[in-house]
């Protein structure tokens, strides 16, 4: 399933994130860094022990991330240009502006990707699993920021041209497939 927007091809798949060949796979971790369970977890794994040592120096610098924010290291062994480290937020019932700092989380992640001038991104669905997220506001949170910042670019300024959600479990690849019809 996938939407076309000026030249940036948005789609949805189902499967596992560490196996992505595009540039950037976003990271759905915590405000320390700290290597974790689900995709975090996964990616750590995946990628080797090079990432868990730039997230040390990262948080060394910068104390961390917030909720909403995102930092950027290498993919270790893995052949990706990078993973973009993105805290979501913890749901807590809705009332924490959870939903404005989950869809902070995509922005903040594709500033991230055209700084770094990146061709293609992966986001997994953040905050769905042990933050505990609903999946269905999330996915309508994760579509509607991808493609406001998509229409709301300079198409020339824009270096991404494939943005991807990659999920997990099928009750999220049926949700994402749904609602990115809405977009067509
Ligand atoms: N590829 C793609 N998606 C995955 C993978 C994978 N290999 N493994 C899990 N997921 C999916 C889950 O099914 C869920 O839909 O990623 C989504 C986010 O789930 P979590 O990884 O649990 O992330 P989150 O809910 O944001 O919680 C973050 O969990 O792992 C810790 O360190 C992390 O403390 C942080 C917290």
């Amino acid at each position: 399933m996938e939407v076309r927007i000026d030249h940036v091809i948005i789609s949805v798949s189902s499967g596992d994130i560490t196996a992505w060949k595009g540039d950037l796979i976003v990271n759905a971790s915590n405000s320390g860094l700290y290597g974790g369970g689900g995709v975090d977890g996964a990616l750590h794994r995946a990628g080797g022990p090079q990432i868990a040592a730039e997230c040390a120096a990262i948080r060394q610098k910068q104390g961390g991330v917030m909720p909403g924010e995102a930092a950027l290291t290498s993919a270790g062994r893995l052949p990706n240009l990078g993973i973009i480290h993105t805290v979501g937020p913890i749901w807590k019932g809705g009332g924490a502006g959870e939903t404005a700092t989950l869809a902070r989380c995509y922005i903040s992640s594709l500033d991230l990707a055209c700084a770094r001038g990146a061709r293609s991104i992966a986001f997994p669905n953040i905050s769905t699993g042990i933050y505990n997220f609903p999946r269905q506001l999330a996915c309508e949170t994760a579509l509607s920021a991808v493609v406001n910042y998509v229409r709301g670019a300079e198409p020339d300024k824009l270096p991404l041209n494939n943005i991807t959600f990659i999920c997990f479990e099928q009750e999220n690849a049926r949700l994402y497939g749904e609602t990115l019809k809405t977009y067509i």
